[in-house]
């Protein structure tokens, strides 16, 4: 029974919030009642009309006025309800089939819907009540609320019955207007001399109209109308679900396939745990978690999430459902090793070497694939399922066992943005797409740094907040420079006497902890729901400086609940905003297709020799300028085959080579198109494995060509904000060592820009990068570290040579070719594919940023329907 209990809620719940989206219907409501009554009152007469009073038999005398203003209540309040049913039922069709398929019970959505069109109805009735009190007092406050309601509920439920049958909201919205027009314009004795003609009892809203009107003039209840309007509500509020079943195709539920928990279903064990939680169950089975073990270590994880604090929580409800388990998993393990070293009941060694046992374990457990331990077995699967790099774990690993030694302190805040950059990106979840739950979106790299700021502005009210804790375990995790500017030490803020100046340093770091937010502000500017999420928590994290600077003494006196109402006022907005821009912008691709490299500390050869200043691209020497083009119509990742030039060379009446020399101009224009127009990754085919079978000659001028580019551009690209990347066979000794290693310094040279990504591909080969990768896997097969059985695409595409590049959105080729060339296979399924006429020489930015124009014109669908 709780089961069921749980999903009725579950499905209350989404059908609550599904309305409280429709602002519209909410505003309407609000303000069209009110208004609607005020001007049938003031600008009709109060004139008698005679109205046939069915419950008392016999016709009474009412004003014009009065009537009216029922009528009109009446079909205000009918027409809002059915709208707002239709909207929700037609706009929730494919998600509770969805549901449905999912094993979640069929007869707990219809009750849902039921149910919120119920309360929908008592709210909108007893509005219009009390407005109507303004005006008159109605002899039955309760019949009146009644009569209104049972109007609600049957259009309403007509609302439901067209979801049902209409495909079209226009035709929908057309016809629920039209009945109620003809349906309550009749009943109006002053619209209709001829309302009291028998015929019209047959109308859907006759019931509630007849109460209407007895409940204003007598004291008597009309039962025979108020059931009449029930019956009506009740029949068309039952025939919607029903046609929907009997038409099958839509809500054709597989509720063969699963049954309660522990029912005969034979679908084996893993049924138990599906069926705990609807939308668990449906979180963990979109995320392809079906083994019960790692679902016990993903609820660990979960439940440690769920007990930590207000932010951490809201930060779980602003992210993408089908990511959720990769963040739990995540804040688990941080939850339990940071546990392990707060831990005050050990001795600084004894927690050290617990705090050492679990990391060490879990490296351990990430070269096997597999734990035991339940919180650590999610993880490891975890960054198995989701593609991540644990490079930066031995890192944190290390810094953890710093603080359960006690030796964490910063000695200025370099030291401090250092720990907590090791601490935020153990895992490279510096790829916020991963994070965030946007698919298919690849934020700019530039945003890496807003999302540093915003993990340190994090840290840094986390810290605040943690300073009694802190002060307790004697290790304050704020920079000494602050403390001794200010005067502060661990002992007076343990001993709650900080000091006169304890105040203006709060207020300052608070002032600091603002300044990060703002430059925080532009993350996800390119997609809406990460901007949504993220302007939501940076909200969150602004009230939370107000109450910090409102008091600072009380951050001594331990940490304390957000302000209830506001906190959790701002986050619901945000929840249903992000809901919102989650509709209006479907994710594409998968969520392995991210990049941003973990933030590295500056050294040495991560610059040319000077440190010069970025310059902006070069402008077009004919003073074009790109197309605006909205963030979400851009491609992330644009791959070229750069054909032609030997045809162009020859067309010139010149050797082969010039072209080669000629098409080098181009890429840097090209290159200089793409900063310009905001892409954020370019793939270039400079030279292919099939290439090796040209002329001696031929090769070497395109190899000495990409050679003396690379050593003429390592500054340019450096300086324009290019970083680059090398993709093609390195282990087949063709290339020559001076090129390879000119290839290496370069991409050192310029790891650290974000401006665009330039992926050339050299001594490239699609079917190569596959059987490297395919070898890879083997290798890991044969060491018992990965289980053949459990290979999936993502697996494959770690071991590409760029994993963490989006997958290719727009693969264009030059010189009227229509091929691809073993160029990008994997990376380009589901790419837009544009050939062009002209030769590579012969192109400019402007023939890219055509392209990205034609790109953002095509419909792409990605498999699904529109
Ligand atoms: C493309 O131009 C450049 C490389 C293959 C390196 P081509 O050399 O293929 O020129 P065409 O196709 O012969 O004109
Ligand atoms: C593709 O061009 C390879 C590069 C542009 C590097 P090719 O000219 O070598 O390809 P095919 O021979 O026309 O397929
Ligand atoms: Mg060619």
């Amino acid at each position: 029974m709780s089961w069921w209990w749980r999903c009725l809620r579950t499905a209350v719940r989404h059908a609550v919030l599904e309305q409280a989206r429709n602002r519209l219907a909410l505003a309407l409501v609000v303000f069209f009642v009110p208004l609607w009554l005020w001007l049938a009152y003031r600008v009709l007469p109060d004139t008698p009309v005679r109205f046939f009073l069915r419950a008392a038999g016999h016709p009474v005398s009412t004003g014009a006025n009065t009537v009216t203003q029922l009528s009109g209540a009446l079909h205000s309040i009918a027409l809002i309800v059915g709208f707002m049913m239709f909207l929700a039922t037609s706009r929730s069709t494919e998600f509770d089939r969805r549901l449905v398929t999912a094993g979640f019970p069929k007869v707990c959505l219809l009750l849902a819907k039921n149910t919120v069109l119920l309360l929908s109805a008592v709210l909108t009735g007893s509005y219009a009540t009390v407005w109507l009190c303004f005006f008159w007092r109605p002899e039955r406050l309760d019949v009146m609320v009644a009569a209104f309601a049972g109007g609600a509920l049957t259009y309403g439920g007509a609302g439901i019955l067209l979801a049902a049958v209409l495909r079209s909201e226009l035709a929908g919205m057309f016809l629920v207007i039209m009945v109620s027009f003809v349906d309550l314009g009749l009943q109006n004795p002053v619209a209709n001399p001829a309302a009291d003609s028998p015929l019209l009892r047959g109308l859907p809203a006759y019931g509630a109209m007849q109460s209407a009107v007895s409940a204003s003039t007598g004291t008597l209840t009309p039962w025979h109308q108020l059931l009449l309007s029930g019956c009506w509500a009740v029949a068309l509020a039952m025939a919607g679900p029903l046609v929907l079943t009997l038409r099958g195709g839509r809500w054709r539920g597989t509720l063969t396939l699963l049954k309660r928990p522990g029912g005969a279903t034979g679908t084996g064990r893993n049924a138990a745990w599906r069926l705990r939680h609807p939308v668990l169950s449906l979180i963990y089975r979109r995320a392809g978690i079906t083994d019960p073990a790692l679902v016990t270590g993903y609820e660990a994880c979960r439940r440690l999430v769920r007990s930590s604090g207000p932010m951490e929580i809201a930060f779980t409800q602003l992210i993408s459902a089908r990511v959720r388990p990769l963040f739990w998993a995540m804040y688990g393990y941080v939850r339990v090793i940071d546990d392990l070293s707060d831990d005050t009941g050990d001795g600084d060694q004894d927690r050290a070497a617990r705090v050492s046992a679990f990391s060490l374990a879990l490296e351990a457990d990430l070269r096997q694939g597999r734990s035991s331990d339940p919180v650590r077995g999610a993880l490891v699967h975890a960054v198995w399922t989701w593609n991540l790099s644990s490079e930066g774990l031995a890192s944190a690993n290390a810094v953890f066992r710093m603080d359960a030694a006690r030796q964490t302190e910063f000695a200025n805040w370099d030291e401090w943005h250092t720990y907590w950059d090791t601490l935020a990106f153990p895992f490279d979840v510096s790829r916020p797409t991963a994070l965030l739950g946007a698919p298919g979106l690849f934020l700019a790299p530039r945003d890496a740094e807003a999302l540093r700021r915003w993990n340190h502005a994090f840290n840094l009210i986390d810290c605040l907040g943690d300073l009694h804790q802190d002060a307790e375990n004697g290790c304050i995790k704020l920079p000494a420079t602050v403390l001794g500017q200010y005067g502060v030490t661990a002992e007076d803020l343990r001993l709650k006497q900080p000091g006169a100046q304890f105040a203006t340093m709060v207020h300052a770091l608070a002032g600091q902890a603002r300044e990060w937010l703002g430059q925080a502000a532009s993350i996800g500017a390119q997609h809406p729901p990460v901007a949504v999420a993220f302007r939501t928590l940076v909200e969150l994290q602004h009230l939370e400086l107000r109450r910090i600077e409102r008091n600072p003494q009380a951050l001594l006196d331990g940490r304390r609940p957000p302000h209830p109402v506001r906190f959790q006022y701002t986050l619901l907005r945000g929840r249903l905003r992000v809901a919102r821009a989650w509709q209006r912008h479907r994710p594409t691709g998968s969520v392995t297709t991210a990049v941003l490299p973990a933030p590295r500390p500056a050294a040495a050869d991560h610059g040319p020799r000077t440190s010069q200043a970025l310059l902006p691209p070069a402008p077009h020497p004919g003073g074009a300028v790109p197309p605006a083009l909205s963030g979400r119509r851009m491609p992330q990742h644009v791959a070229i085959i750069m054909d032609g030039n030997g045809r162009w060379a020859e067309a010139q009446g010149q050797v082969r080579s010039a072209g080669h020399h000629a098409g080098q101009h181009a890429l840097r224009d090209v290159i200089y198109g793409a900063l310009e127009i905001g892409l954020p990754c370019l793939s270039v085919y400079a030279f292919s494995t099939e290439n090796w079978a040209r002329p001696a000659a031929d090769i070497e001028t395109v190899l000495s060509v990409v050679s003396s580019g690379l050593d003429m551009n390592t500054e340019e690209l450096w300086r324009r904000d290019v970083q680059l990347r090398w993709s093609g066979s390195t282990d087949d000794g063709r290339l020559p060592a001076e090129l390879v290693d000119r290839i290496h310094r370069t991409t050192r040279a310029t790891r650290e820009r974000t401006g665009l990504i330039l992926n050339v591909c050299l001594n490239y080969g699609g079917r190569h990068e596959l059987a490297h990768a395919a070898r890879a896997l083997a290798r890991q097969a044969a060491h018992g570290g990965l289980d053949p059985d459990r290979i999936t695409p993502r697996h494959l595409a770690r071991h590409l040579y760029q994993p963490d590049l989006p997958d290719v959105d727009l693969l264009i080729r030059t010189s009227g070719e229509q091929r691809t060339s073993n160029f990008l296979p994997w990376q380009s399924t589901c790419a837009e594919y544009l050939f062009l006429d002209p030769l590579w020489p012969d192109i400019d930015r402007t023939h890219l940023w055509a392209a990205i124009s034609t790109y953002a014109t095509r419909d792409r669908r990605l498999g699904t329907t529109k």
